[in-house]
């Protein structure tokens, strides 16, 4: 029975644990640094409203698949997808599942810890008023300095990275729920107080209009490209992190009613982050299309103009340093949980050998902004080449792959009972079309699109 079945990595201690680390896990450098930035780049209001309809109908889906399956096998995500597979005569090759979200977690987490790198350096210079009264050229030239200097990224990725792989290393439940508990709500009322500020000083109406009033002609399969894979990479889908943290949450809690707050609140945070950004931008003449520096440079202008700014601004980019941190954990989780079950490793030695490798890789991301600029492949260096394989082709490949597992290998009724409902439920129902159907098909469809077979 399900009930007597443990995780040997522990359990939640409470419903609200999962939710605080699942939410932990999915708020973060994809809410407040990448959103912004792609919806500069890709053309505002039609790109949110495709990206708002991958979270419905493709993110949440998925997501109760993601913790379903984790559930029930209880297992680190390679396991889990050996295990279930098994049991129901399916396929060994499910298997692959697992280690391709393992694989894809180095390449996020490489990166993702150049840029959480950022957000820490951020937080000493707007302390000592860097950014106090300072022009947009200033603002943008930190940015480029900071970007210039390989030694200073190393030091700030070295710093997150460590930090992560001691978090780590002490196992998932020790303290961290009361930190997210407590820090995420004031990383909420501090972007409230930014978009407080852009309706005032900044130019609000400008920023509602490029969010909001889709110009469909804009889109093109690049652009529903990158929307799908961002709605994977905010949710934290497709690589076994959800998984891993499924695996851990007690049979009694619903899995429906916590996806649906886990992207709610996601997704309410991300808009957040764009009505902070976006009024300051258009504001202050800063191009929406600058890329990967833009919540920095637009956020620290922003800071630097308004009351209280420096005060503001350190604790803003301390909290999303956090953010990144209770993000990056939880990438680390599937890579180390496995080393636990099968190589028998203690924990320490498991997170700081995966803390290590994603730290190592990491370097070629932060050198593709300074001495490495000049290599790139189709057109992209090292960092922008991890984010995309990563983010656009191998979250939503096994977000397909997990969609097709739970909707086609799982029986009806294993599903419908993990997911707390009645097989002839109309939620159940719905779910069931989207996982077996609809999401494969548009995950197929985009991918199609974007190599140019279709449309
Ligand atoms: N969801 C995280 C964010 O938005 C990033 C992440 C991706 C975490 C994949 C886990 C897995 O920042």
């Amino acid at each position: 029975m399900t009930d007597s079945q443990q995780s040997i990595h522990g359990e939640w201690g409470s419903r609200w644990a999962f939710i605080l680390a699942a939410t932990g896990s999915a708020v973060g450098l994809g809410n407040i640094w990448r959103f912004p930035y792609i919806v500069g780049e890709y053309g505002g209001g039609a790109f949110i409203l495709v990206y708002l309809a991958c979270i419905l109908l493709i993110g949440l889906p998925v997501m109760m698949a993601e913790i379903l399956i984790g559930r029930r096998g209880r297992q680190s995500p390679i396991n889990t997808m050996r295990a279930l597979p098994a049991e129901h005569g399916a396929n060994r090759s499910w298997q692959a599942v697992g280690w391709l979200g393992v694989l894809a977690g180095f390449l996020v987490l490489s990166f993702y810890s150049v840029v959480a790198g950022w957000s820490l350096a951020y937080v000493p210079f707007t302390a000592v008023g860097t950014f106090t009264g300072a022009e947009t050229g200033e603002v943008e030239q930190f940015f480029e300095a900071l970007l210039q200097s390989p030694w200073q990224m190393l030091l700030w990725h070295t710093v997150f990275m460590a930090v992560t792989a001691f978090i780590v290393l002490r196992g998932v439940q020790n303290g961290l729920e009361r930190a997210v508990r407590l820090l995420m709500p004031v990383l909420f009322l501090l972007l409230l107080v930014m978009v407080g500020y852009g309706m005032g000083a900044g130019a609000f109406l400008e920023a509602i209009n490029l969010m909001f009033q889709p110009d469909l002609g804009a889109l093109n399969g690049e652009a529903l490209l990158v929307a799908m894979g961002q709605a994977f990479f905010t949710l934290s889908l497709g690589l076994g992190a959800i998984m891993a943290y499924g695996s851990y949450l007690t049979s009694r809690a619903s899995i429906p009613g916590n996806s649906g707050l886990i992207a709610g609140a996601d997704t309410v945070i991300a808009l957040l982050a764009g009505l902070a950004v976006f009024p300051i931008v258009l504001g202050a003449g800063l191009d929406p299309e600058s890329g990967p520096g833009l919540v920095f440079v637009a956020l620290s202008y922003g800071f630097g103009q308004m009351p209280l700014g420096a005060l503001f601004g350190t604790l803003f980019f301390l909290l999303l340093s956090f953010a990144a941190l209770t993000s990056a954990i939880s990438i680390m989780e599937p890579a180390t949980a496995y080393l636990v079950e099968n190589r028998g490793w203690q924990r320490p030695k498991a997170a700081v050998v995966v803390a290590g490798m994603a730290w190592l890789v990491g370097i070629g991301s932060l050198l593709a902004f300074n001495a490495w600029s000049g290599f790139t492949i189709a057109g992209l260096n090292f960092q922008e080449l991890m984010e995309y394989l990563s983010t656009s082709v191998m979250l939503p490949l096994g977000g397909l792959l997990i969609a097709l597992f739970a909707g086609w290998v799982l029986p009806r009724n294993l599903t419908s009972e993990e997911l707390g409902v009645s097989p002839r439920a109309g939620l159940f129902r719905v779910w069931l079309v989207l996982v077996r159907y609809l999401v494969p098909a548009a995950i197929l469809v985009v991918f199609a699109n974007s190599l140019g077979i279709i449309g």
